[in-house]
């Protein structure tokens, strides 16, 4: 039997702190996280996201109590990679600026699931160092009848066409186009394509668990809230079959069979879990005078380093505002960043940009690569009236922000969707320049 359809679906608000979850009454054990009998039968397994001794306020562990333990599996085996890789050193890493087209959706002959529609666009760092991120674009029209479960990291799933029905070992999240759901490390799932043919961007963090900001003067308030997140309460199937579990454990695909469905945790409680956050809610916060401030402003979620202030990966998000500093060229600027920056457009139009960025393509703008608004842009904004208030409107961008290179792999550079005239935006870029008009 499955509760699937039974149970309505349902959230819990908050975000790393401790929740406490069963399907069934009683299934979850008052007192002790193992008891010498679980309730109905069950057992008991600790899945511990950061080490054991990590401070309290970073510690994520959470105990499921599941009708067969998570090591009953025939033993893995390797598995075609796909279009997956973590070999950042195919080919030279070039400082161009890069933008590509959407991917193409899979035609209608295909038969592609979630796993088999990932196409790794760029990375740096190692799964094995525990440092680093891959980034991903799905593109896939078939829900899948296997499970997932991603050892190397963290996935940030950004959807930009088509709702994920995420069914993980937490219970179900429903995500769609301006939502982000966040899949720890480790935890076993399986993505379901209620609209069919579906795209969107992944990040897949090899560090420390995404977080939220600390926010300094801002003070308690604003940007991404807390109570915005929502982590699923405990569902399960209890199904048996002949079934796949797909491992990604150092770079590679691996995969055992299964004769019952691994989503078969009755309870649980900890701050391990998935969850899912509306980009639509986060608080923008900018200037109300004059100039702009640094884009961390837009900071949603961080993955922070072993260097205070410096971040694995910082997941930045642009969405609907209004700007009203006056005397201020509104738009982002012209700037060459330490940071490396691949951005992705999930609906509408980018300010700094008049053309070329389509929701479902991507930029890439590395380590001191300059990079800004086009020249339309530019033209457009240094002649707009400042003391009327604009509206961005109808937008949603964001950007998987780095502090090392982010390195394409070479397979995103043969892509046909890569743009071969990019640079030109900024080559049309026109010198105004006169010594004799201040
Ligand atoms: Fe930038």
């Amino acid at each position: 039997m499955t509760n699937a359809d039974q149970q309505p679906l349902a959230y819990q608000s908050g975000f790393a702190n401790e929740w406490a979850t069963e399907a069934l009454p009683g299934a979850l054990p008052v007192g002790r996280n193992s008891p010498q009998v679980c309730p109905y039968g069950l057992y008991a397994e600790q899945i511990s996201g950061t080490a054991f001794t990590a401070p309290r306020h970073q510690n994520r562990r959470t105990w499921f109590y599941r009708m067969r333990p998570g090591a009953a599996h025939t033993p893995f085996e390797r598995m075609d990679n796909g279009r997956l890789s973590t070999d950042y050193n195919e080919t030279p890493t070039t400082p161009n600026q890069l933008r590509w087209d959407p991917m193409p959706l899979p035609s209608e002959g295909e038969a592609i699931d979630f796993i088999s529609g990932l196409s790794t666009m760029a990375g740096n760092g190692d799964p094995h160092a525990q440092s680093g991120t891959a980034i991903h674009i799905y593109s896939a029209n078939r829900s899948m009848t296997r499970f997932f479960y991603d050892a190397d990291g963290e996935l940030l799933i950004v959807p930009q066409q088509g709702r994920l029905r995420v069914a993980t070992e937490c219970g179900v999240l429903e995500v769609e186009p301006q939502e982000i759901v966040v899949i720890p490390r480790g935890l076993r799932f399986r993505v379901e394509l209620p609209d069919g043919a579906s795209r969107g961007y992944v990040c897949e963090n090899y560090g420390a668990p995404f977080q939220l900001p600390d926010l300094g003067v801002i003070g308690s308030n604003g940007l991404a809230n807390p109570r915005d997140f929502q982590t699923p309460v405990a569902w399960y199937e209890d199904v048996e079959g002949d079934f796949d579990l797909v491992a990604k454990f150092m770079g590679n695909l691996w995969v055992a069979k299964l004769d019952h469905s691994p989503l078969d945790v009755v309870a649980w409680h900890g701050n391990f879990a998935p969850y899912k956050y509306d980009l639509r809610r986060f608080n923008t916060i900018g200037s109300i005078s004059y100039d702009h401030p640094d884009p961390s402003i837009f900071l949603v979620l961080q993955s922070p380093s072993d260097t205070p202030g410096v971040d694995t990966i910082d997941f930045v998000v642009f969405p609907p505002r209004w700007l009203v500093a006056e005397k201020t060229f509104r738009p982002p600027w012209f700037h060459r960043n330490v940071a490396s920056e691949f951005m992705g457009l999930i609906h509408g139009v980018y300010d700094a940009k008049a053309d070329g960025f389509k929701p479902g393509g991507a930029s890439l703008h590395n380590c001191m690569s300059g990079h800004g608004p086009d020249a339309a842009t530019f033209e457009k904004a240094s002649k707009a009236d400042t003391t009327q208030a604009h509206k961005v409107d109808a937008t949603m961008a964001f950007m998987f922000e780095t502090r090392h290179v982010i390195r394409p792999t070479r397979a995103a550079l043969d892509s046909s969707g890569l743009q071969a005239n990019y640079h030109q935006c900024w080559l049309d870029v026109k010198k105004h320049f006169n010594p004799e008009q201040r």
